[in-house]
């Protein structure tokens, strides 16, 4: 499912009022003063792959975020929000729709960014098909087989470089997949939805098997989020890395996705990244956003910066983070007011697509 964006709707107004086209509703708070060409150049400059966002098909059409968004040097990569998940790309049994996917992929490829899979199994935006079809442990791990040999398969290759074009990405940085998504709950134990109550913990192999034989240049990942810091879930998903990894599954990294709380980011980002990166792991930031009770207010968007500033210099400080994707890069698009009511502007643009400080806090951590 697309998220619902609120769309603003536009009374009719008397003639003698005047609305502005683009309100600057943020007017009286601050705003970046960095000077520099793109977020991505200044990542590539600090050594890092790439920093990128998530975008979203419905978002292509507004013609100022598009403007930011395929900026040159801005984002060096994208990730597709919602339409290379399930729901999307197998509505139904064996039927695979890639078109949105595709135009993700398709601009990524148009402007050199790198592409990363988004996602081949979670519990979430799961077609009724899968969560009630009452499949036996034979039935799923088969569908979970297909689902991300399928997917994987689709995209391989899409965004490597052909040998005659340089300009493309080197054979290392080709597409990075997120073969499973959030398999673990907040205290380490395994997430109870259809795939670990039907296959056990047995899918998350399977899944990785298959998305590595479809692509075997792409990189592989678990992604989940509370496990940016120490503690009990990160530990738990150290603990699946040595298993997997004792058992000969393919596991080429593990996605932290960053979503923050403003004044809450954790105090042992390097630390964990360090040992993740001891079990012979990449990591990244996959979902980056920092969002803060509204009303947004110059103390909070200070803040913020400084959370930014924490997480990029973090990954900064640990060769094995390879970079950062933002949770979609303007308040506009993000995911979180949404999500968690009441909160937002968790993302470096504000509404009107202007640049906040933590667009600053992001180029001051590289
Ligand atoms: C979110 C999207 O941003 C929303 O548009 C959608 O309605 C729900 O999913 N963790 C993830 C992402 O891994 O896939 C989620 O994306 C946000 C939380």
């Amino acid at each position: 499912m697309q998220l619902s964006l609120l769309a603003a709707l536009i009374a009719l107004a008397p003639a003698t009022l005047s609305i502005p086209a683009s309100p600057v509703v943020d007017a009286n708070l601050p705003g970046s003063t960095a000077n520099v060409a793109g977020l991505d150049a200044v990542a590539k400059a600090a050594g890092k792959r790439y920093l990128g966002t998530a975008t979203d098909n419905n978002e292509l059409s507004n013609p100022q975020y598009t403007a930011i968004l395929e900026a040159p040097q801005m984002f060096g990569q994208l990730t597709a929000e919602n339409s290379m998940k399930w729901d999307a790309t197998e509505p139904e049994q064996g039927v695979f729709t890639f078109a949105q996917g595709d135009q993700i992929a398709n601009l990524a490829r148009s402007r050199g960014m790198l592409l990363r899979g988004h996602n081949c199994v979670w519990h979430q935006q799961l077609p009724n098909w899968v969560t009630a079809g009452n499949f036996n442990a034979q039935q799923l791990s088969a569908i979970v087989q297909n689902h991300c040999s399928t997917l994987v398969g689709h995209y391989k290759g899409q965004v490597s470089p052909p040998a005659s074009q340089p300009l493309y990405m080197p054979p290392q940085d080709k597409s990075d997949k997120h073969a499973i998504l959030e398999p673990l709950n907040d205290d380490g134990s395994f997430r109870q939805d259809v795939f670990f109550n039907t296959l056990g913990s047995s899918y998350i192999a399977t899944a990785l098997r298959a998305a590595k034989a479809a692509d075997p240049n792409a990189h592989v990942y678990i992604n989940d989020f509370n496990i940016e810091g120490t503690g009990a879930k990160a530990t738990a998903m150290k603990n699946l890395v040595r298993t997997l990894k004792s058992q000969g599954v393919p596991i080429d990294g593990i996605g932290l996705q960053g979503h923050f709380i403003v004044g809450e980011v954790p105090t042992t980002l390097v630390q964990n990244m360090q040992e993740f990166a001891a079990l012979g792991v990449e990591v990244a930031f996959t979902e980056l956003d920092v969002r803060m009770t509204l009303p947004e207010t110059a103390a909070l968007l200070e803040q913020q910066k400084r959370d930014f500033q924490t997480v990029v210099s973090a990954c900064q400080a640990v060769s094995a983070c390879v970079g950062i994707t933002i949770w979609d890069w303007t308040d506009k698009f993000s995911f979180v007011p949404s999500t968690f009511p009441g909160q937002g502007a968790a993302t470096p643009w504000d509404q009107n697509f202007v640049k906040k400080p933590a667009f600053d806090g992001i180029v001051a951590g590289f």
